[in-house]
């Protein structure tokens, strides 16, 4: 039986006003629509994996409030497990964002629920992350979670897609266990302390222990790199996590580093185009893609979901992305 992938991570309503601008600190500018829309991280990759007809549970939990309500259902009707998603006191996590016309955003998370998804409630759901065939992770709920859940998964040998997003000081060496670490450029430059070119950035990644890199550069594409494993470049797709860090390479002679370039459309908002293109890219690579190739399918994914407005409201179907691949 395929196991799932499971999620860990955020689930957040979305409070969505476009503008024609961002406005600058201590300026006003008048709206041209609002929103409620669903979101979060964790639930945005959830949903991506769920259009594409893979199996995916969700862990976290929402607030007692009209949102989680509303949150929790629309994750049910996307086809998301969520038998295991608490609904606890208080309100659940909210993302006010400003959207300008040319799709560009920005955001401010405000954690609620997310902030309570501690490690007590981790362990209760152990044998569910044990059972996973890939565990992705995101920054938004507390570090110390994240930093248990990774090494539940490093016990169980459960590969970890880590997003580092939004950008936080990583506690816990474990989260440099990942098997895949998927930074945007802004996210790259806060772990790196400046900003990098690709190929020196992605080494570094590799040095301090994630097993592959994919740098997320928007409408430039993805820079992917990993350590070739023995057995072929495919196989880290599913791979085993050590218990120990793997060694650091002092060279790019054991790594296979490509870019994949984005494919150009019309965005209209980008607002969890990064998290669509890390659903699809897990359920690439479980599906036995090797990671070029998985980046070539969720970069087709996250490129049709920006031409579409909402997060998870914007993400295709396996179908749609097919028809598009096709034509390209
Ligand atoms: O990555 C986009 C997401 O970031 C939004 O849906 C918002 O909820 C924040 O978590």
């Amino acid at each position: 039986m395929t196991k799932p992938i499971v999620v860990v991570g955020s689930i957040n309503m979305d409070l969505v006003a476009r503008t024609r601008t961002i406005p600058r600190p201590g300026e006003t500018v008048t709206g041209t629509g609002f929103e409620t829309t669903p979101g979060g991280k964790g639930a945005n990759q959830a949903v991506a994996v769920a259009r594409l007809g893979y199996p995916v549970k969700m862990v976290g939990m929402v607030g007692e409030d009209v949102f989680g309500q509303a949150l929790l259902e629309n994750l049910a009707k996307a086809g998301v497990g969520v038998w295991a998603v608490d609904r606890v006191e208080g309100p659940s996590g909210v993302a006010p964002i400003l959207l300008a016309q040319d799709g560009e955003n920005s955001i401010v998370v405000v954690p609620g629920a997310n902030g309570k998804v501690d490690c007590a409630y981790i362990d209760k759901n152990i044998e569910l992350i044990r059972g996973a065939g890939m565990v992705l992770l995101q920054l938004e709920i507390p570090m110390e979670t994240n930093a248990r859940v990774m090494e539940i998964c490093a016990e169980a040998g459960v590969p970890v897609m880590l997003d580092p997003a939004p950008a936080t000081p990583l506690h816990g060496a474990a989260l440099w266990n990942a098997a895949w670490f998927t930074p945007n450029e802004t996210e790259a430059a806060f772990y790196l302390g400046r900003t990098m070119e690709p190929e020196a950035a992605a080494k570094e990644f590799l040095r301090r222990g994630v097993q592959g890199v994919v740098l997320k550069r928007g409408a430039e594409g993805a820079y992917v790199a990993s350590q070739v494993p023995k057995e072929g470049p495919g196989t880290n797709a599913q791979s085993q996590v050590s218990k120990s860090r793997p060694g650091a390479p002092d060279s790019m002679k054991n790594i296979r580093a490509e870019w994949v370039p984005a494919f150009k459309v019309e965005p209209v908002d980008t607002v969890g185009a990064g998290d669509c293109f890390n659903g699809a890219f897990a359920v690439a690579l479980m599906e036995g893609r090797d990671p070029w190739e998985a980046a070539r399918f969720a970069s087709a994914m996250a490129a049709i979901s920006v031409t579409r407005r909402g997060a998870q409201a914007s993400m295709p179907t396996r179908a749609e992305v097919e028809n598009f691949l096709a034509t390209r």
